[in-house]
């Protein structure tokens, strides 16, 4: 595992998986000692107007002549909509970022404790005196990083809080939000909130906050991801058949052997598919929100070179399972392929997995191997990898 700092303070990342994740908040002082903000607000608006990173403005008491309460707007921007942004109670977000800046990937790389395949992105919010997105709950969990300037969080710990939302907003912001816990966050401070825990964060004095968010996938995005794999299979293209049909009294009952017939296409169809469940999740959660245009980068080929040095995209997820029945081989996915691999290059698969950068030297013996050069070829051409 890289040698990332820990973020965590005093508590240990097993502390912190038992006491804390999916369960309690918990604010981390100083979990970034001497943050150095990386940018400034006028270069964020920039990076908006430049590029399709997905972005919005929240105005809490809208913008004139309707001055409409929590008035949202989503890029794309033109230069007009930051000038007439109020001087408070603003806030500008920005989705994906590490997919923007690459180095920002240094603020997520401490918390890949956790899976990649559970982390979604780094989001940073640029909010004016009194800023917010309101008091809301998110599906995910989140680390809350101040990056420069101070945010006051508060925080519903207690399960029998009024969901209720304000009706006729834009975003889904609570209607009642009396807070147990608050604190003030400064630059380098970390507060980490699990899924579904209301929380209202304004900033005092204009501020930068960072937000790493976890991904957790639906039961039914699961489910609708596998059946489009169902596709491939052509006897389930086969339609269902009644030869020997017997006279029914009433034409418009389904009969019990017709539901058990229709029933056990349905239960037969996920039996047989059952075993492609692990290599469906590999692709699946393998694969990146889409590919970023670097115009300014010529590969020099687009298949793997020997000898040569590669670095890896941060939006490239490269995951492997290790849970072969004979126990001989690796499945190793990267963007949604997928290969297998002899167990014996475990360790350099575990490295690819591990690292942005390849030594050519790493590469030598995963290079040997057709399946993964042709693999590698694709990432190369898909711009997820490229020689440095
Ligand atoms: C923010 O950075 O202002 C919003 C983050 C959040 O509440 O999830
Ligand atoms: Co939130």
């Amino acid at each position: 595992m890289n040698q990332a700092i820990n973020v965590l303070g005093k508590l240990s990342k097993e502390e912190f998986l038992a006491d804390y994740w999916q369960k309690r908040p918990v604010v981390i002082r100083n979990a970034f000692a001497d943050f150095d903000m990386p940018f400034t607000a006028e270069e964020l608006a920039g990076l908006a107007l430049d590029t399709d990173a997905p972005a919005r403005m929240i105005i809490e008491h809208g913008l004139p002549p309707e001055n409409k309460p929590w008035q949202v707007k989503l890029s794309p921007f033109s230069e007009e909509d930051f000038t007439s942004l109020p001087d408070s109670h603003c806030t500008f977000l920005v989705n994906d970022l590490e997919r923007y800046i690459p180095e920002l990937g240094n603020l997520i790389e401490p918390f890949r404790f956790i899976p990649d395949w559970r982390i979604d992105d780094l989001m940073v919010s640029y909010a004016e005196d009194q800023g917010s997105v309101g008091p809301h709950t998110d599906d995910y969990d989140v680390f809350l990083i101040q990056g420069q300037g101070k945010r006051r969080w508060k925080v519903i710990t207690r399960e029998d809080y009024n969901q209720e939302l304000i009706p006729g907003l834009p975003i889904a912001l609570l209607k009642e939000f009396e807070a147990d816990q608050e604190w003030l966050l400064e630059a380098g401070d970390m507060l980490y909130l699990p899924p579904n825990m209301p929380h209202y964060g304004i900033a005092e004095g204009a501020c930068f906050t960072f937000s790493v968010g976890f991904r957790a996938p639906q039961t039914k995005e699961l489910v609708q991801s596998w059946l489009e794999t169902f596709d491939a299979v052509p006897e389930f293209k086969q339609r269902f058949t009644d030869a020997g049909r017997t006279l029914q009294a009433n034409p418009g009952e389904i009969k019990k052997d017709d539901l058990e017939a229709l029933s056990k296409r349905i239960t037969d169809a996920i039996e047989k598919q059952k075993e492609t469940i692990p290599l469906f999740l590999g692709k699946y959660l393998s694969e990146s929100k889409g590919e970023i245009p670097i115009e300014d980068r010529q590969s020099q080929s687009e298949t793997f070179l020997k000898n040569t040095d590669y670095e890896r995209e941060s939006w490239l997820r490269i995951i492997y399972i290790d849970a072969d029945k004979d126990d001989k081989q690796l499945q190793l996915f990267a963007n949604g392929h997928h290969i297998k691999l002899p167990k014996t290059l475990k360790k350099d698969v575990q490295e690819l997995c591990e690292n942005y950068y390849y030594t050519a030297q790493s590469l030598q013996k995963l290079a040997e191997n057709n399946a993964f050069k042709a693999l590698f070829d694709d990432l190369i051409q898909e711009g997820g990898v490229y020689p440095v």
